[in-house]
């Protein structure tokens, strides 16, 4: 528990990155795994994390991102997108994904998974469907960010720059997708100010509320 909490303390949205320290390949994969990892609702999963390594790519990503330099500085730089269509393909690969992990599940049970997620689907108008989808980007945020602190790996969520000419750059449109958030990973340079400030958080009293 003390461990997890020192590394949320520890660790804060990094604005410069050290641009010559670059994450191992264990690292990154780990970073991957944890992205891969994140809980989404009914297990949908209805994202594709999209890692820019390309050097001139990140350039042009930056100046989409109001210049900031986390862009091309951090050793790596993932856009987390969703599908810009959202629809019922989406359980399918679901349905046959938990089938390949459990052969041996039940397919009335599968069946009835599949009606209650394509119901769920079908109550919500397309807006509706592509903010539920969106969300479930920020959960696989969320889980790199603290992945990130336990490891000691600097991060920084991105939601700083302009989706439509991220999606253009990144030709996102032929692939059905959209990106929604960001996340910079690497490691602090010496001069990002930043890590030396104290974490400003509102008092527990203010943001728990106990029901009894
Ligand atoms: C969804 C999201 C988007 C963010 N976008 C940016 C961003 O574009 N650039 C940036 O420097 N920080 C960004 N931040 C960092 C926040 O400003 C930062 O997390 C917040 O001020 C709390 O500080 P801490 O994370 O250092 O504790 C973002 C954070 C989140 C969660």
């Amino acid at each position: 528990m003390n461990t997890i909490i020192k590394a949320l303390q520890w660790r804060y949205a990094t604005k410069k990155f050290d641009a010559q320290k670059k994450l191992s390949e264990g690292q990154i994969d780990a970073m991957l795994e944890a992205l891969r990892l994140a809980p989404s609702s009914f297990g949908i999963q209805p994202w594709k994390f999209v890692v820019v390594n390309n050097p001139a790519t990140r350039e042009q990503l930056k100046a989409a991102a109001w210049n900031q330099t986390q862009v091309t500085d951090a050793s790596h730089f993932i856009v987390i997108t969703v599908p810009s269509v959202p629809d019922e393909s989406l359980v399918d690969a679901h349905l046959a994904s938990m089938k390949k992990d459990n052969p041996s599940i039940d397919d009335a049970k599968l069946g009835a998974h599949e009606k209650t997620m394509k119901g769920f689907m079908k109550m919500k108008t397309s807006d509706a469907l592509k903010a539920w989808v969106r969300n479930q980007a920020y959960i696989a945020l969320g889980v790199v960010l603290t992945a990130a602190a336990a490891e000691k790996i600097d991060a920084c969520p991105m939601e700083g720059f302009d989706s439509a000419k991220f999606d253009e750059i990144l030709n996102f449109k032929s692939r059905g997708l959209e990106s929604v958030v960001c996340v910079a990973l690497g490691f602090r340079s010496a001069e990002d100010t930043h890590a030396n400030e104290p974490k400003s958080r509102f008092a527990k009293e203010d943001v728990i509320v106990e029901i009894n």
